[in-house]
């Protein structure tokens, strides 16, 4: 692998990484988690998942990647001749491929609400009613369950990954995460200062940060434990992949670290910004799961400050920014795959990986607009998506991941990428190949039965 395919610098390199995982997951998925599941309590057992659990995992990864020095599949054909262990890269290369299809449409969402927010058009008619948030919710139905709005805005978000990634691993990704993530840290800090100021900002603090710890129960820990993979791009093939773009010497214990606090830093600091908003203007009754809390409660927060639309547009250019840092990533996988196995020139993998989602992606929008009655296992196409991937093929790929790493793969080698071939002593490997071996798959088994029950 020539060295253009490798990240160029330190900094850019855990930009990447940290703009893979910090996306929607964090900062839309877990604050209606949070409220979902206890408060608190669900806060700690993901802090404690991510540690105990998503580390490991995300350092058989990047070992892995690192290691095969190729794409998911590559990768595991390098290490592995011969044996039929490449599948599980082919299957974590089509389960990212399909999130892409639902999260490209969701991505969409998130610029048609800045721009929606920068026009001003979100917030007409506001003054004239009194249920706002009726007002809000008819506005989501319009900018979601319209049948070309989203589509166009998809289109768009499909067309900006095109752009960067057609610039490659240093001059696309990197370069590109290295100004974005800066900007997306400076705006949440801004709305954590705006949040804390607010009048009831201490109740919806207390519900966030003061535990209750009987409120730990079964179902929390395996949300938790989902929320830990998701939120840190696990068990699909996107940090095997960029494994294979980190340079010899890269510390992957410290990289993981690092990755995972700012990631733990983002979704605190999400919480900090939504529940006092919540508290202060009274909305904590109402619906906060996944997309109303963003797409419907919030907006009814900015229109209460002043220069709503200036809030507005800030937040919505922050969830775009955290979106497409992730989008590319996973599209990443593919076009990886593409360029090794098949030999295609750059140009040629992210078009053919991304133009067909102009096609995959208009179908998952329209499942939620004029494709609704089309179901699968009563589902329509878009939750189907989501559900699967997320509940049985993420998880699968992260244990097939964990019994090869644990158990078949050179005695050596995960040692050997630990400590960078022994150049600096690593104190935590028995306890992360215990992990890696029996812990970890033994848990995400416990989180695939759950979710079939
Ligand atoms: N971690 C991303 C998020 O939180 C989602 C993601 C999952 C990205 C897997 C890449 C791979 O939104």
């Amino acid at each position: 692998m020539s060295n253009n395919n490798l990240f160029k610098t330190k900094i850019g390199l855990i930009a990447a990484t940290v703009g893979s995982a910090v996306g929607l997951g964090s900062v839309w998925r877990f604050p209606s988690e949070v409220q979902a599941n206890g408060g608190a309590a669900f806060l700690i057992v993901y802090i404690a998942c991510v540690f105990l659990l998503g580390i490991p995992v995300m350092l058989a990864e990047f070992s892995l990647g690192r290691a095969g020095r190729s794409d998911a599949v590559g990768s595991f054909r390098n290490l592995a001749p011969g044996k039929k262990w490449w599948l599980g890269g082919a299957l974590a290369i089509l389960t990212s491929y399909l999130i892409l299809c639902y999260y490209m449409v969701v991505a969409g969402w998130t610029f048609e609400y800045m721009w929606e927010s920068i026009t001003g058009n979100l917030y007409t008619g506001i003054d004239a009613v009194s249920d706002k948030s009726a007002l809000f919710g008819s506005k989501m139905q319009q900018y979601i369950n319209h049948d070309t709005n989203p589509l166009i805005h998809t289109f768009i978000i499909i067309g900006i990954n095109i752009a960067i990634l057609l610039f490659g691993v240093q001059k696309g990704i990197e370069r590109l995460s290295n100004i974005m993530m800066p900007i997306l840290f400076v705006i949440l800090l801004g709305f954590c200062i705006v949040s804390l100021t607010l009048p009831k900002a201490g109740e919806g603090l207390e519900f966030f940060l003061k535990p209750d710890f009987s409120a730990i129960t079964p179902s929390v820990i395996i949300r938790a434990l989902g929320q830990a993979f998701f939120s840190l791009s696990l068990g699909m093939g996107v940090l095997i992949t960029y494994g294979s773009y980190f340079p010899r010497d890269t510390r992957l214990i410290k990289t993981s670290v690092s990755v995972s606090t700012s990631v733990i830093f983002v979704a605190v600091m999400m919480g900090v910004i939504i529940f006092p908003a919540v508290t202060s203007f009274g909305l904590q009754n109402a619906t906060l799961n996944g997309p109303t809390l963003v797409f419907a409660t919030l907006p009814q927060v900015f229109a209460q400050l002043p220069a709503a639309q200036l809030w507005s547009t800030l937040f919505f250019l922050l969830l775009t920014l955290a979106a497409v840092t992730s989008t590319i990533s996973i599209a990443e996988v593919s076009i990886a795959f593409m360029q090794e196995y098949f030999k295609m020139s750059r140009k040629a993998a992210c078009l053919v990986v991304l133009l067909p989602l102009l096609a995959f992606s208009s179908v998952c929008s329209l499942s939620l607009g004029s494709l609704s009655d089309f179901t699968v296992f009563g589902f329509t196409i878009f939750d189907f998506l989501d559900y699967t991937t997320a509940n049985i093929l993420l998880p699968i790929c992260s244990i097939l991941l964990c019994v090869y790493v644990g158990w078949f793969a050179p005695k050596k080698f995960l040692k050997d990428e630990l400590t960078n071939n022994g150049q600096f002593k690593s104190h935590t490997f028995r306890l992360i190949i215990f992990i890696i071996r029996y812990i970890a798959p033994v848990l995400i088994t416990g989180i695939i039965v759950y979710s079939l029950l």
